[in-house]
């Protein structure tokens, strides 16, 4: 008998198929003269920042939105990186700000996040957006990208949440609180896991869906998992490998080649939700460009 193998859920396609929709939401906007536009702030030079910044930008490119990128040297003061915030506050022809993650030690990230008009706010971090999300699903609005992305990744492969047993491994602000939220909001049963939680693998071994964003390579093995569970890796860790031209390879939280065989579905990484939390970020730019326009 061939050995059982999980479906592969492909996030690069469902976040390929996201953004056709969203290149014609843009040509209707166009045809009433809104040009949607993103500003991105970079401070320093991490290449994993500069990474995912290209990775952005492509996407904005892609749908026709104007990609606005602005480097500021390491040293840079809170002071102006206030400054410049406020700016883009003001300015009616940017639609989204972006800061990208993280910031250097001297500079808090939080005041930061704090003084971006929450309407332009397509992270979803701002402590308005959070809040908007814990009152109900049918007050999410800019929500974070990466959790919006596994719920669309669920949604297109109709996997049902209503009822279903989701651990979450991972408590930070940027996904795992957030997608414990949504979840709760349609009406799955959640178990929210961190580095106290007692017994990990009792929580992840009666999960139907698992959802992994705790930032270790292969930190989840596959006597961890139900025989038949849903697999959703948020990890992207870079891991030595001689072999490889730049001698790193990326890596997600999960051991894909065992689990592979014993899950119903899992996630790849790269290739599932990474590919998600961009076409979220670009769709959240439409949403503030609406918002911002009176359009919804
Ligand atoms: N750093 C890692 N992930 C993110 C993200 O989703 N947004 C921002 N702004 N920074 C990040």
């Amino acid at each position: 008998m061939e050995p059982q193998q999980a479906q592969i859920l492909d996030g690069k396609l469902v976040a390929e198929h996201t953004l056709q929709k969203i290149m014609h939401e843009v040509e209707g906007l166009k045809s009433k003269n809104i040009c949607p536009k993103l500003s991105i702030i970079l401070v320093g030079e991490n290449p994993a920042s500069i990474s995912y910044i290209r990775q952005k930008r492509k996407s904005c490119e892609k749908v026709g939105i104007i990609d606005d990128q602005i480097n500021f040297s390491e040293t840079i003061s809170e002071k102006e990186l206030l400054n410049k915030i406020k700016e883009l506050n003001k300015d009616n022809s940017v639609h989204g700000i972006l800061v990208q993650l993280p910031l250097p030690k001297h500079i808090n990230e939080r005041k930061i996040i704090e003084a971006i008009n929450p309407v332009k706010d397509v992270d979803g971090f701002h402590p308005v957006n959070i809040g908007k999300m814990f009152l109900g699903k049918d007050y999410e609005e800019l929500s974070p990208c990466t959790p919006s992305g596994i719920i669309k990744i669920l949604e297109y492969y109709k996997i049902d949440v209503v009822g279903k047993e989701i651990t979450i491994v991972g408590r930070s602000n940027i996904v795992g609180k957030p997608v414990s939220t949504m979840l709760t909001n349609r009406s799955a049963t959640v178990t929210t896991c961190h580095s106290k939680t007692k017994d990990l693998k009792f929580h992840t071994s009666r999960a139907d869906i698992l959802i992994v964003a705790i930032g270790r390579a292969n930190f989840i093995t596959a006597d961890m998992v139900k025989e038949g569970a849903i697999v959703i890796d948020v990890g992207m860790n870079r891991v030595e490998d001689p072999n490889s031209k730049t001698n790193y390879r990326l890596t997600g939280d999960v051991d894909f080649e065992n689990i592979v065989k014993k899950a119903k579905a899992i996630t790849p990484a790269p290739g599932g939700c990474g590919p998600m939390t961009v076409a979220c970020l670009i769709e959240n730019t439409i949403k503030a460009t609406k918002i911002l326009n009176s359009i919804i």
